[in-house]
């Protein structure tokens, strides 16, 4: 059986035309090779991409757990390793990744992060009452705030107010300096040696110098944290730090303190930019249907917006999916829409194309929450996965749609948006995610008629 076929370009030229149109390039595999086909970039294996919700879960029944079956942590070890660590739900497989991730999972569930529904509703109020007003301005930088925010007092459950303000200001930069061409494409071991020399660490000219900088100042943060915390336990405590220094595993062994804050920058790394990103997209939506964004003012007015909201968050999540796709790294050979995929191949679900295939989601440019609302709904939601799926699906989905249903209802409650310019946005390519060109720039006013919405 033939692998799956695909563009004769060279790999640079592929990158590059990813780079510059990035749904075009997938919508251009999917109608030339149809819904399983490959992809070449430099210096990395072959990926299969699949284009149906279908065949995605087959990509995901891949999964290995404890045992054999295909990898995602080794895929993403070059792109986060050195700001997650080793000891990273992220980058970690097999029967390490499955302690991890029943340690983690009960702090991130929904009935967990909905008690945060209050605090973080205040966390955006606070931010949108500082939005210009009648200027034009980039509102993923601001929700990004929000999010951010989040994680430094719900998940690190930082209270003082000096270490959240030096956070503030370490955690970005020091995101954008771990995320970085001039960190990443350093060779491992060198990188490795560089900061652990203290000799190398003067030099200012390496890329490392910067990094190990921002990263002793986090962590020294982090680490007393964590010690005072198994000092002084606090038992009714809801944060997430809080959780993973008391959770015990099977055979009832704490995480080590390493393994702490590598979980910790692991949610900061999943969970800050992603999210601010789904916002960004939900409003860059939202000012261009104005359909929409009346209906769904009409039923928050009205108290009963829930439902409504729910499915305006699934449209955005949809037709702009954050994270271009699930990848897998296969240990064996794998059968796929009559191909066969070889071992030691990335096999992956790619969100554009899943998200917008039109058997499942008809008309998929147009941005129609109903879709996910009466008859036609479970035939939507089977194929909605912006999540992923599998045994790595997402570990902070209840998180993000929780934030993204919370903030939309505090923005919209507080100003009204319109855009800075009519067309849309389109897609830039940021590492592995997919965010508005220019940040979704708008304008905002005050509302006049917020009293008779509260
Ligand atoms: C709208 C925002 C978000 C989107 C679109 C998103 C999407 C994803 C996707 C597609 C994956 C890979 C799933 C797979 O390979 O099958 C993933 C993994 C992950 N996400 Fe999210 N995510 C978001 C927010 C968050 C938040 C808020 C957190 C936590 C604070 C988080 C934590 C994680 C973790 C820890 C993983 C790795 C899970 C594992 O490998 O076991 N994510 N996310």
């Amino acid at each position: 059986m033939a692998a799956p076929p695909g563009f004769r370009l060279p790999p640079a030229a592929q990158v590059a035309w990813l780079v510059g149109d990035p749904t075009g390039f997938y919508a251009a595999g999917r109608r030339r090779f149809g819904p399983v086909f490959t992809v070449r970039f430099p210096g990395l294996p072959p990926e299969v991409c699949v284009a149906t919700a279908e065949l995605a879960r087959e990509v995901f029944a891949t999964d290995g757990g404890d045992a054999g079956g295909s990898r995602a942590g080794a895929i993403r070890r070059e792109f986060v390793g050195p700001l997650v660590g080793e000891q990273s739900l992220l980058l970690l497989d097999r029967e390490p990744w499955w302690r991890h991730r029943r340690l983690v999972n009960p702090s991130l569930h929904g009935r967990a992060v909905a008690g945060w529904r209050d605090r973080i509703a205040a966390i955006a109020a606070a931010e949108v009452d500082g939005w210009p007003v009648g200027v034009p301005f980039a509102l993923r930088d601001r929700v990004e705030r929000v999010t951010l925010e989040v994680i430094m007092r719900m998940v690190f459950g930082i209270s003082d107010a000096a270490r959240l303000s030096a956070l503030r200001a370490l955690l970005p930069e020091l995101v954008s300096v771990g995320g970085s061409p001039a960190l990443l494409r350093l060779p491992p071991r060198l990188r490795d040696r560089a900061l652990g020399s203290p000799l190398l660490r003067r030099v200012r000219a390496l890329p490392t110098t910067r990094f190990a900088r921002l990263r002793d100042a986090v962590d020294a943060i982090l680490y007393d944290e964590i010690a005072r915390r198994r000092a002084r336990p606090e038992p009714g405590a809801t944060d997430v730090l809080s959780q993973l220094v008391a959770a015990r595993d099977d055979r009832g062994e704490p995480l080590t303190d390493q393994e702490v804050r590598d979980e910790l920058l692991t949610l900061l790394q999943a969970g800050h930019e992603t999210t601010a990103t789904a916002l960004a997209w939900t409003f860059e939506r939202l000012v261009r249907t104005p359909r929409v964004l009346r209906r769904l003012r009409a039923e928050l007015a009205a108290g009963e917006g829930s439902e409504y909201l729910d499915a305006v968050v699934k449209e955005a999540l949809r037709a702009r999916p954050v994270v271009l796709g699930a990848p897998r790294l296969l240990d064996a050979p794998v059968r796929i829409g009559g191909y066969e995929v070889p071992a030691g191949w990335y096999l992956s679900a790619s969100m554009p194309l899943v998200l917008s295939d039109p058997e499942a989601f008809p008309a998929p440019g147009e941005f129609r929450p109903e879709r996910f609302l009466g008859p036609g709904a479970d035939a939507a939601l089977r194929s909605w996965m912006p999540f992923g799926g599998g045994h790595r699906y997402c570990a902070g989905a209840q998180l993000a749609t929780l934030e993204m249903r919370v903030v939309i209802t505090e923005v919209l409650r507080r100003v009204d948006l319109v855009p800075a310019r009519p067309e849309p946005e389109r897609p830039r390519v940021k590492n592995v995610t997919l965010a508005p060109a220019r940040s979704t720039r708008v304008v905002a006013r005050p509302r006049r008629d917020e009293a008779k919405e509260r």
